[in-house]
């Protein structure tokens, strides 16, 4: 893509190429079901540090390990309780991620400081393949500048990352589009912290006594990255119960399940089939509407149920930041 010597990101679709990256210390985004990952071998610290530089990412926010096998989770967790292990037979691979006490392998690079590590093991094919070539857990955030939407797209990834990071794994458009379930096992009920793709009543069938953080919609949660700016698009996202609520214009936008009185008046609108195609779409939607320049985004409110907890918690994190 550049010439020999230019400062540029690799793009390419071989997982084999891509791990070649890691092993030499760079750092790699690459897709998984729920939203692009950008990573780092979890035991070499310099190249975490590039995963904050690249992504303008706080030091005190702590990363994901992505695991390729239950093996690997035993090398970083100190200890598997007994619901991490029913959560583990029921849910891995796929969009969640437990918090657990964590080894003495792990640096503290890799988890802000905190004595848990999150770990996570995708169920994307690619991913898989990726994270077996390289052989060592790979710690990722999603793959976006701090504070941008996450990425379901590897050219959502290039927007953000070109020439910050050493590659970019392609694959499609990520299936969930909103990032991992986040439950905390290590130290007595399992506390929910991040609503995702495993619902809470899936989390439930399995471990009834899960609770919800009980600032999981508060200003300071536990889990240190809800805390910071997320999710949001340059535009004003606004939350309406119904799509009439949403007022048409040429800088206006409108996403959600049903079609508003006049959509032909909006710049830019999308009917989604179902909440998971909504949950799916949204990422995209808000960069696609920052590059056509939109000032306001209309977003119908889903029930609170099913994928759609996590889908509402994303859509008032967008909506409560402020402009201007
Ligand atoms: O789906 C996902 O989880 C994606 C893909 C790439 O796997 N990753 C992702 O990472 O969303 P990130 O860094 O954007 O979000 C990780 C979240 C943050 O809210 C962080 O604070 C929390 O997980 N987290 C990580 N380790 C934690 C720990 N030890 N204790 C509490 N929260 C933790
Ligand atoms: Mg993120």
């Amino acid at each position: 893509m550049s010439a020999v010597g230019e400062p540029g990101t690799r793009l390419t679709r071989s997982p084999r190429v891509a791990a070649g990256f890691i092993r030499r210390g760079e750092v790699v985004a690459f897709p998984t079901e729920t939203v692009y990952g950008l990573g780092a071998d979890i035991f070499n610290e310099a190249a975490v540090r590039k995963i904050f530089a690249a992504k303008g990412r706080p030091a005190d926010n702590p990363l994901i390990a992505h695991i390729s096998s239950i093996a690997q989770l035993e090398s970083l967790a100190a200890a598997v309780p007994s619901d991490a292990a029913r959560l583990i037979a029921a849910f891995f691979p796929g969009p969640l991620t437990l918090v657990l006490a964590k080894s003495g392998r792990v640096p503290a690079s890799a988890t802000a400081g905190l004595e848990t590590v999150g770990v996570r093991m995708p169920r994307h094919a690619l991913a898989q393949e990726f994270l077996a070539a390289c052989g060592v857990p790979l710690v990722a955030p999603s793959a976006n500048l701090s504070g941008r939407p996450s990425p379901t797209t590897w050219q959502a990834v290039r927007a953000d990352l070109d020439g910050r990071i050493g590659c970019i794994l392609k694959g499609a458009q990520t299936e969930v589009g909103l990032e991992s379930t986040v439950v905390d096992c290590a130290a007595g009920d399992p506390v929910l912290l991040r609503a995702g793709a495993i619902t809470l009543e899936q989390i439930r069938a399995v471990t009834p006594h899960v609770r919800l953080a009980d600032d999981l919609h508060a200003s300071r949660p536990r889990s240190p990255g809800l805390k910071y700016r997320h999710y949001a698009p340059r535009a004003r996202v606004v939350v309406v119960a119904r799509p009439e609520e949403a007022v048409t214009g040429p800088g206006a936008a409108y996403i959600g399940l049903d079609s508003p009185p006049r959509p032909v008046d909006f710049a830019r609108r999308e009917i989604c089939a179902g909440v998971d195609a909504y949950a799916r779409a949204m990422f995209h939607f808000f960069r696609r509407c920052d590059a056509d320049g939109i000032e306001i985004i209309y977003c119908q409110a889903v029930a609170e149920r099913g994928i759609g907890l996590a889908l509402m918690d994303r859509l008032r994190r967008a909506a409560a930041i402020a402009h201007g």
